[in-house]
């Protein structure tokens, strides 16, 4: 299989494991990039079983909608059922690297109000040790420099993602040559500098399943 093959593949398992545990009428979040595309794909015969959707980018909102989906605004939702998105890299804890695609921050907020976090992979994102992906770090734009500082005296060299704007009007860092041996630690310590809005770590809630598909099959690991 390719790994595009893959992504669909993990991306049906998603739907089947939505269809078997979301009750009917629940609402449910929605990643973002190229995996979580596939898994809108396979959703949309079973757009009116939702009670809505709740996304994690622009980008994710569009196609939703375009696919016919009732896309909730979260603050109008206090429960959200299943979040199911992508990875960069997971682990064995399911401590994962995300925002490859800029959406860490909200993906983060969605995956807060989540009750279980269903993350879905091709087994090239599965890895012992959390950093050879580059760390995304979502900045104000004027506290760039002083986090990019503050960045390298944890160890890390910070790059400017060049010619990218979030949703939320911020810039990213992304963070090469971490080996990140304690993610909830770093987690917390890159929160607490000033400037940052969010960092691509999800440790200290990381997912609670994870559907990987390798070359013959999609494996659940829990
Ligand atoms: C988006 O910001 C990311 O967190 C994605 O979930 C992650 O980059 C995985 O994307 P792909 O499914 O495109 O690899």
């Amino acid at each position: 299989m390719t790994q595009d093959e893959m992504k669909q593949a993990v991306a049906h398992a998603a739907r089947d494991y939505v269809a078997a545990h979301l009750p009917v009428g629940a609402i449910l979040g929605v990643g973002t990039g190229s995996t979580a595309n596939y898994f809108i794909d396979a959703l949309t015969p079973m757009k009116d079983r939702l009670g809505g959707v709740i996304a994690s980018s622009e980008a994710t909102h569009q196609r939703l909608a375009g696919h016919g989906m009732l896309v909730l605004d979260l603050n109008d939702v206090e429960h959200i059922g299943i979040y199911v998105d992508g990875a960069d890299e997971i682990d064995e804890s399911l401590a994962m690297i995300k925002g490859g695609g800029g959406a860490l921050t909200r993906e983060k907020i969605v995956a807060a109000v989540a009750d279980t976090f269903v993350c879905i992979c091709d087994a090239s994102k599965h890895v012992a040790t959390l950093g050879r992906f580059p760390l995304p770090v979502e900045v104000i734009p004027m506290a760039r420099a002083h986090v990019a500082r503050q960045l390298s005296q944890l160890g890390g060299t910070p790059k400017l993602r060049e010619g990218f704007i979030t949703d939320n009007g911020n810039l990213i860092l992304d963070v090469h040559g971490l080996r990140i041996n304690q993610p909830t630690t770093l987690e917390s310590q890159i929160d607490g500098i000033a400037g940052v809005v969010s960092n691509g770590l999800f440790a200290r809630r990381g997912a609670d399943v994870l559907l990987l598909a390798t070359s013959s099959a999609v494996k659940v690991v829990k």
